[in-house]
């Protein structure tokens, strides 16, 4: 059908060419259909309402047509980290609502779940968040424009030690991002002279953080390394901290970003006021692009929902969606839509970046402070490590 469409809008081009017929118009092409997969519902609502506001920001700035063909978003709600409901979900877009691509925005074994069904029938998939280096190996079909928690762990080590932090505990999430966030902060750590003080591995689901903080106490450590997922983990740790009375001990907290993420900034409250994170985005990024992707977000944003590391990356993955499209007359062909976004380089809000032979992302990295600016908390980034890839290592990029 959209070769056949495709066909007719040729024929019309070349009668354009001779002069007697009207260029072909947006309502002629078969939509772009891109299906957005991240949570909807229950706690996991918000970050819907993140990438909701971040697609209206682009579209706002690019419009909802791209090389002829009306841009359709296919909202699929995750329900939180679930594999089962997102490879059905994945099934059902690809089978039933034939989309053109898949954004695989929230978590690592989401774009897991997703890989197998998007390979299978050659529909390429843009992941917006999962952190996981290793999921691009087992996913030919899937190409990375967030992050991964190797790319800011590995010169963050370096930097605490710089900093005079080198007796460090470690807490990361027992799954695939934190797994990889702790393997890649201990081997930086001990390269650069630091020691590990002790380290934990919380769940994934639901942990009470006040035992893991007891053992990283008694380990009398400088500072602590935390990675953990956005959503109810900071919550959880910040409180467990603050009761711990290690803040008082002068024990420093070395995050990720994940743990001062915008969307919880006012939920977190004061108590994270001077804490130290790494990461790809601050909404406080000095940028004239950044700038307008604020202020365009907060056009759109439901009361008290603030741009963060998830739209940002989610406005960014309709950037290249719509220059891949764009390169190939509206059309997003499987093999040359990878071939595209390989070597891809633009600037984001985040400053710039390039996807890699990998099909990974290769990008600033700023360590940040907790401050408030105009009395709203933002991370302010106070150093920058230039164009790191997805194992942490700088890299040339021209
Ligand atoms: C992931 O599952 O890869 C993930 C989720 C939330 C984050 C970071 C990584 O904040």
């Amino acid at each position: 059908m959209f070769r056949k469409t495709l066909a007719v809008t040729a024929m019309l081009g070349a009668a354009v060419a001779i002069g007697f017929a009207p260029a072909a118009r947006a309502d002629e092409a078969p939509p772009l259909k891109i299906a957005l997969f991240t949570g909807y519902s229950g706690p996991f609502a918000i970050f819907g309402q993140e990438a909701d506001a971040a697609v209206a920001a682009f579209l706002k700035e690019h419009g909802d047509v791209v090389a002829g063909r009306k841009v359709v978003i296919l909202k699929r709600d995750t329900t939180g980290p679930n594999p089962d409901v997102v490879h059905r979900l994945a099934q059902e877009a690809i089978t039933r609502d034939h989309v053109d691509v898949i954004i695989a925005g929230d978590y690592t074994p989401n774009a897991l779940a997703i890989a197998g069904p998007s390979a299978q029938a050659h529909v390429p998939v843009l992941i917006a968040n999962a952190a996981t280096t290793s999921i691009l190996e087992r996913s030919p079909s899937e190409v990375r424009l967030g992050f991964t928690t190797s790319q800011v762990a590995v010169p963050y080590a370096k930097w605490a030690v710089a900093h005079g932090y080198k007796r460090i505990f470690a807490i990361y999430t027992d799954y695939g991002p934190g797994i990889e966030a702790g393997a890649a902060f201990k081997k930086s750590l001990a390269e650069a002279g630091g020691t590990l003080a002790g380290e934990v591995k919380p769940p994934l689901r639901s942990p009470d953080y006040s035992a893991y903080v007891q053992r990283a106490k008694d380990s009398d450590p400088q500072a602590i390394f935390i990675f953990a997922p956005a959503g109810e983990h900071p919550q959880a740790f910040l409180k467990a901290y603050a009761d711990s009375g290690l803040k008082e001990k002068g024990v420093k907290i070395l995050a990720t970003g994940d743990l001062t993420d915008e969307l919880q900034f006012d939920a977190l409250g004061d108590k994270t006021l001077g804490m130290y994170t790494v990461f790809h985005y601050s909404e406080n990024h000095d940028s004239a692009l950044n700038r307008q992707f604020v202020k365009d977000f907060y056009a759109f944003a439901q009361p008290h929902v603030r741009p963060d590391f998830g739209g940002a990356c989610t406005y960014d993955v309709l950037q290249a969606i719509y220059k891949a499209a764009a390169a190939q007359g509206g059309k997003l062909d499987y093999d040359k839509t990878i071939a595209l976004l390989k070597g891809m380089k633009f600037e984001s809000p985040r400053g710039p970046i390039m996807i890699d032979d990998h099909r990974d992302i290769v990008q600033n990295v700023y360590i940040r402070e907790v401050r408030k600016v105009d009395g709203k908390l933002q991370n302010v980034e106070i150093d920058t490590i230039p164009m790191v890839d997805d194992h942490g290592n700088q890299v040339k990029t021209n």
